[in-house]
C-alpha cells in the first residue's frame, strides 16, 4: 500500500508474523527505469516472504523491472492492475489495464520469460459500472494463458471516474461470491481474495473455499491481528514476542537505521502506532511516538517514556 508498507513497515510486520506474504507499495516501472533503484528496492533480509508489486503496461520495461526484482531477491513480482488513481490512469496502468486483457497477458509473459520467481496479477472485479462476471472471467482466462497461476482479487469494481481512490476502496459494492465463482471456472489457479475483511472467522470462511486472504488497511490499523495468523491459519507455533518485545525490536530497528541509512525514527514509528490498540494507556503512548518534538531523543528513551506512568490528580 502507497505510502504505508514500505520496508520499515514490512520490517514491523514481519516481527508479528513468520508466515504471512507481505507486499510492497506499489513501484512504477518509471520509477526503477529512471530512478534510484537501491531506494525502491533495497528492503531488510527479514522480511521474506516479501512480494514486490510493479505499475505499469509496457511489457519490455516490466520484463527489465522483474528481472532487476528477482535479482534483488523478491519472492514474488505482482503487476498492479486494481489502482485507479488519476495519475496512475494518465500513465495507463493499474486498474484500467483491465479493459486490454491481451495487453496485460503479453506483459506478464514477458515477465515470466525472464524471471523464475511466481508473476502474480492484482485486480478488480470490473471496471465503472459494469456488472458482468464474463469480463473478470475473460480477464482472468487470458492472462493466466500467459503464465499467471496466482490472481489477488479486490473483489469490488473500479470506477475510473468520479471517485478518489479512497473512494474507490468504500464506494464500489463488495461481491466476493465473483471470486468464489473465478475459483470454480479455474479451479488449478490460485486466488486470493481482498477487500474489506476485518473478521478472523469471515477470513477463515474464505480460506475454505479460495487460495488466499489479503488483509489490507486492518492489518495496517490493528497490526496486533497478525500476531495470531501464524498459529490459526499455518498451524504453526504462535509467535511468543509481546507487544513490548514487538517494540523493543523496533527501537533496535530505528537505532540501526538511523546509523546505516540516517532515518529519523519517526519515519518507521508511524508505522506501529495501532499497536497498542485497545489496551489501556493506548493513546497516550500513540501521542509520545508521534511527538516530532521527541526526535532528538533516541528510540530506546521514547519507549521509556511512551510507558512512563501519569502521574493522575487525586
Ligand atoms: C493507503 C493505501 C494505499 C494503497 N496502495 C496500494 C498499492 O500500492 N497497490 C495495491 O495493489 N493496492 C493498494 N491499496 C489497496 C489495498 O491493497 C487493498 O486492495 C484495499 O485497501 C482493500 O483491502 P482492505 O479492505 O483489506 O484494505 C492501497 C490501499 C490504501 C489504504
Amino acid at each position: 500500500m502507497m505510502d504505508w508498507t514500505d520496508r520499515h513497515c514490512r520490517y514491523f510486520h514481519r516481527l508479528l508474523t513468520r508466515r504471512a506474504l507481505l507486499y510492497t507499495e506499489m513501484v512504477t516501472t518509471g520509477a526503477l527505469v529512471h530512478g534510484d533503484v537501491a531506494r525502491h528496492l533495497r528492503f531488510n533480509a527479514e522480511e521474506h516472504p516479501v512480494a514486490l508489486q510493479l505499475g505499469g503496461s509496457e511489457a519490455a520495461e516490466l520484463a527489465h523491472c522483474a528481472r532487476l526484482g528477482e535479482a534483488w531477491g523478491y519472492d514474488e513480482i505482482n503487476l498492479n492492475c486494481g489502482c485507479p488513481s488519476e495519475r496512475v490512469q494518465r500513465g495507463a496502468f493499474g486498474a484500467c489495464l483491465m479493459n486490454e486483457p491481451q495487453l496485460v497477458a503479453d506483459c506478464v509473459k514477458a515477465m515470466v520469460d525472464v524471471v523464475d520467481v511466481p508473476v502474480t496479477v492484482k485486480h478488480r472485479i470490473g471496471i465503472d459500472k459494469t456488472e458482468s462476471y464474463e469480463f473478470v472471467r475473460d480477464f482472468v482466462g487470458a492472462v493466466s494463458e500467459a503464465g499467471c497461476r496466482t490472481f489477488i482479487v479486490h473483489a469490488r469494481n473500479a470506477w475510473l471516474k468520479g471517485l478518489s481512490p479512497k473512494q474507490n476502496r468504500e464506494v464500489p459494492p463488495l461481491r466476493y461470491e465473483l471470486v468464489h465463482r473465478l475459483k470454480h471456472d479455474f479451479p488449478d489457479l490460485m486466488f486470493s481474495i481482498n477487500g474489506g475483511f476485518t473478521d478472523r472467522a469471515e477470513m477463515h470462511a474464505h480460506l475454505r473455499l479460495l487460495d488466499g486472504v489479503m488483509i489490507g488497511r486492518e492489518a495496517y490499523h490493528n497490526p496486533w491481528l497478525l500476531s495470531e495468523w501464524d498459529e490459526v491459519f499455518y498451524k504453526e507455533e504462535p509467535s511468543t514476542l509481546t507487544r513490548e518485545e514487538v517494540e523493543a525490536r523496533m527501537c533496535d530497528y530505528m537505532v540501526r537505521e538511523a546509523a546505516e541509512h540516517g532515518t529519523s525514527w519517526s519515519n518507521i514509528a508511524r508505522h506501529m502506532l495501532g499497536l497498542r490498540n485497545g489496551l489501556a494507556g493506548a493513546r497516550r503512548w500513540r501521542q509520545v511516538w508521534s511527538d516530532h518534538k521527541l526526535k532528538t531523543l533516541a528510540p530506546h528513551d521514547v519507549m521509556a517514556l511512551a510507558h512512563e506512568p501519569v502521574a493522575q490528580a487525586a
